[in-house]
């Protein structure tokens, strides 16, 4: 999704804003672009320059080392088209008829249509199809009215004509503004859509994610809801929506919040997938310390009263949260015996179900800041508030990898899974740290309403503990084996994942990594579900992979799989490496282990698989086409 970056100080703005571009990649662009205020002519007003190129950010790097941007104060962007063609003309920053004023947005103005139209209306001529042009437009006709009563500084006159401006935007966004009039002003703006300011020495950097200030500070100063900010050498003044001005302390970043660094691995997805053995032992030495009281056997930042009294378990996310939430929903059923509905984000807002009271809402999200999820939550939030439901604000809670984002500013309760920062744009270990903290959760609730035994429960901690060493032992050989598999996916246009119970969310996970970054058409299904349609689907050119894991769907799946074999399918099962069965033309094999804890292993395989056919195609595997990491748009 698009990156904004802004810089004001003392040194010159655009290497940094190219390097904190740079850093915002993996959130997925299509174009990029900057603007300067060049002071070095002395000439007044300044010049504002504005370079801005299709596709990846070196054509920016050429165009501005070959044509040049100075200044010291600047804003820069990656832009994820969603208004118009990813091309020059509808890149940012978006700029005024008069070609004073530079505009950065992330999000989406969603009532730009009429803003537009009468705008149109009084004679201005736009030059994008984006709907962020409608800013530079309306922030120069505030300016025209302020300097004629003329009293304020031209810093000042920007803040006041974008908080206007900001009272007259629907929707989600972070803006970033320059004006050549007020080359000491840099103005900021955010609703639902994240940015920080970065505190330097003698400069600032504002930025849509923390990796764009590696390097810069680690002081920063997340920005609230309907806030707008004035940066200047001098220093920071913070406004509400209303103008009251506001205080607040900085606070500092974890290093796990800014590295972003391959290592030797060719591409992030790898070095991720090769990172969850860390991810699952951190969890465990986190959670899952010796000595805990039976009844609260993982350590969660939650009270008793946190437990007490649930009935009824929603749970809102998207993409593979929502197949990571799949698997919490089995656990919070089967094992702890509490009704538990998985939806969709994006559904959720417009179709609810009927209230029903004594509910926990918990919402996925590995970045805290995916729209679809952040409104399903707010959206409950109220309808429950209107209700009058006293302990609702107890019974929500976040699951997130980014404790700093804005899903934590929006519920109760969080769990930081800790995954440290994701880049590759298919979720591989925060997915691991949901499935996680899923089972943290389980067990907890299990423990406190007794719906099992304490020798259960503590089989199943002592299972999880296992974790880390059968994941590290499973990347030794799978991905050599991934990779061997991968060469017979040359040509393959159909695969059809299969699971059962437990298994059935990693083999839609399974299907969706293939999907994102191989670009192969693949769908997963319940395995009993194949021959009430999919089956219709099967030929020799058709690959099928099935998880079946011991336990009590296995021979469920493996009579599933044999009407797959009918159809000359091709077979890979995912399967106990003890399973004595010729069924398989090929076999991944998983550990013997329960049931119960196998989809925190299966995934895997799902993983590697996915990421090798992709680099046996060449593809782009860590900015997939069309995706981006942090989806803040509806
Ligand atoms: C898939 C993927 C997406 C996200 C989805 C929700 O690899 O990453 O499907 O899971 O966009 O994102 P978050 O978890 O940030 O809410």
């Amino acid at each position: 999704m698009c990156g904004i970056v802004a810089v004001i100080g003392s040194r010159q703005a655009a290497p940094l804003l190219l390097e904190g571009l740079k850093q915002l990649e993996y959130r997925g662009y299509d174009s990029s672009g900057l603007a300067t205020i060049d002071t070095t002519s002395n000439q007044i007003p300044s010049r504002l320059i504005c370079k801005r190129a299709k596709g990846k950010l070196l054509n920016l790097r050429n165009l501005v080392d070959t044509s040049g941007s100075p200044g010291r104060l600047g804003i820069g962007h990656t832009r994820w088209a969603t208004h118009g063609r990813p091309d020059e003309k509808n890149a940012h920053p978006q700029i005024d008829s008069a070609g004073n004023i530079a505009v950065v947005q992330n999000g989406i103005i969603e009532n730009h249509v009429l803003l537009r139209r009468s705008l149109e209306a009084e004679g201005v001529e736009f030059a994008s199809e984006t709907d962020t042009e409608v800013i530079p437009h309306l922030i120069s006709k505030e300016l025209k009215l302020l300097k004629q009563v003329g009293r304020k500084s031209s810093g000042a006159m920007l803040l006041e004509a974008v908080r206007r401006v900001s009272l007259k935007l629907n929707g989600a966004y972070a803006i970033a503004v320059i004006w050549n009039e007020a080359p000491d002003a840099l103005v900021v703006a955010r609703r639902k859509a994240p940015l920080l300011i970065g505190l330097g020495e003698g400069e600032f950097l504002c930025a849509s994610d923390t990796p764009a200030l590696a390097g810069f500070t680690r002081t920063i100063l997340p920005m609230q809801d309907g806030e707008v900010a004035l940066l200047t050498p001098l220093g920071i003044e913070l406004y509400d929506q209303h103008g009251d001005r506001q205080k607040r302390s900085p606070s500092v970043l974890r290093d796990s919040e800014q590295i972003v660094n391959k290592r030797n691995f060719r591409h992030f997805m790898l070095k991720e997938i090769y990172e969850q053995p860390e991810t699952a032992s951190l969890w465990i030495e986190r959670h899952l310390p010796e000595g805990l009281p039976s009844e609260s056997p993982v350590a969660l930042p939650f009270d008793a009263s946190f437990y007490k009294g649930v009935e009824k378990i929603e749970i809102l996310a998207c993409g593979t949260s929502r197949h990571a939430a799949m698997v919490g929903a089995y656990l919070l059923e089967q094992f702890s015996g509490i009704p538990t509905s998985v939806f969709y984000a994006s559904e959720f807002r417009y179709a609810a179900p009927p209230l029903s009271p004594h509910t926990l809402t918990i919402g996925v999200s590995q970045s805290g800041e995916t729209a679809d999820t952040l409104a399903a939550l707010s959206m409950e939030a109220k309808r429950r508030d209107s209700l009058g439901d006293p302990d609702y604000a107890s019974r929500q809670l976040g699951i997130t990898n980014r404790p700093e984002s804005s899903i934590s500013r929006q519920v109760t309760n969080i769990i930081d899974i800790g995954a440290g920062i994701e880049v590759g744009v298919a979720a591989t270990k925060t997915f691991l740290g949901q499935l996680l903290a899923f089972y943290g959760l389980a067990i907890n609730f299990a423990a406190k309403r007794k719906s099992r035994s304490d020798e259960e429960i503590k089989k199943l901690i002592e299972e999880i503990r296992t974790v880390p060493k059968h994941l590290t032992l499973m990347l030794e050989t799978h991905n050599e084996l991934s990779e061997e598999l991968s060469h017979q996916f040359s040509d393959t246009q159909d695969v059809i994942f299969l699971g059962r119970g437990i298994n059935y969310p990693i083999a839609l996970e399974g299907a969706l990594k293939l999907k994102e970054v191989s670009y192969i058409h693949a769908e997963g299904y319940p395995a009993g579900e194949m021959k009430h349609g999919p089956i219709a689907l099967l030929d020799h050119k058709v690959a099928v992979i099935s998880i079946a894991n011991q336990g009590i769907v296995f021979d469920k799946v493996l009579s599933n799989v044999q009407e797959a074999k009918a159809r000359e399918a091709r077979l890979i099962g995912v399967a106990p490496e003890t399973i004595e069965t010729e069924i398989f033309d090929s076999l991944m094999p998983l550990p013997v282990v329960s049931e119960l804890i196998s989809p925190l292993l299966s995934l895997i395989p799902m993983q590697l698989l996915s990421y090798h056919i992709a680099a046996n195609r060449g593809l782009d595997i860590d900015q997939p086409r069309n995706l981006a990491k942090t989806v803040t748009v509806e």
